[in-house]
């Protein structure tokens, strides 16, 4: 894993790679945050979402939301939305669904596909990017506000041993 201030890069050799990711990852979240996720189709975007909500205490099922374009989730006091907009395609319904509403202090926004709703969605804090790489995926993320710069800096690993890939 390599690190600057705003950047993070780090090779996941396989599923547990990216499942221990959203581990490393969870405990720097907080209400507020709002996350994209890109990656093409299997990046493992849904992969890395599941190993932050188990992190964070979600013991059940983490569903891919692709028809139902959200999944809830309340953590503690957390509210945790697990978007995934390929499917978005009426503007409209961005109101009518009370999808904007669900990005405030109290909650948690990880957004797959968020291209499919540009112009609706805020400023993300994180772009995490997942693409492919050998056997396994490349993982970056980029830290563009303030709040999420100062999660990414409280990172419990961080900086990460230096015999990490
Ligand atoms: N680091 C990794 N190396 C190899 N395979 C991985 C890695 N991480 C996840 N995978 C696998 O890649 C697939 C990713 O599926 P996943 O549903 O997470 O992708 P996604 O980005 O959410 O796709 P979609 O855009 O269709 O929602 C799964 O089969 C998973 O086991
Ligand atoms: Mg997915």
């Amino acid at each position: 894993m390599h690190s600057q201030d705003h950047t993070l890069s780090v090779f996941l050799t396989d599923e547990a790679a990216t499942l221990g990711m959203g581990k490393t990852l969870a405990p720097s979240m907080r209400g507020g945050l709002t996350i994209f996720l890109q990656g093409d189709l299997g990046a493992g975007k849904t992969t890395l979402t599941r190993g932050i909500l188990h992190a964070l205490g979600h013991q059940g099922r983490v569903k891919s939301p692709t028809y139902t374009l959200v999944e809830p989730y309340v953590i503690s006091n957390l509210h945790f939305h697990h978007f995934d907009l390929y499917r978005f395609g009426d503007p409209g319904e961005w109101e009518d669904a009370g999808f904007r509403e669900m990005f405030n202090p109290d909650s948690i926004c990880l957004v797959e596909w968020p291209d499919k709703a540009a112009g609706l969605l805020p400023q993300p804090d994180w772009i995490i990017r997942l693409e492919p790489e050998a056997d396994g995926r490349r993982l970056t993320l980029l830290a563009l506000t303030l709040t999420g710069k100062a999660c990414l800096a409280s990172l419990t690993d961080f900086p990460p041993s230096p015999n990490a890939a």
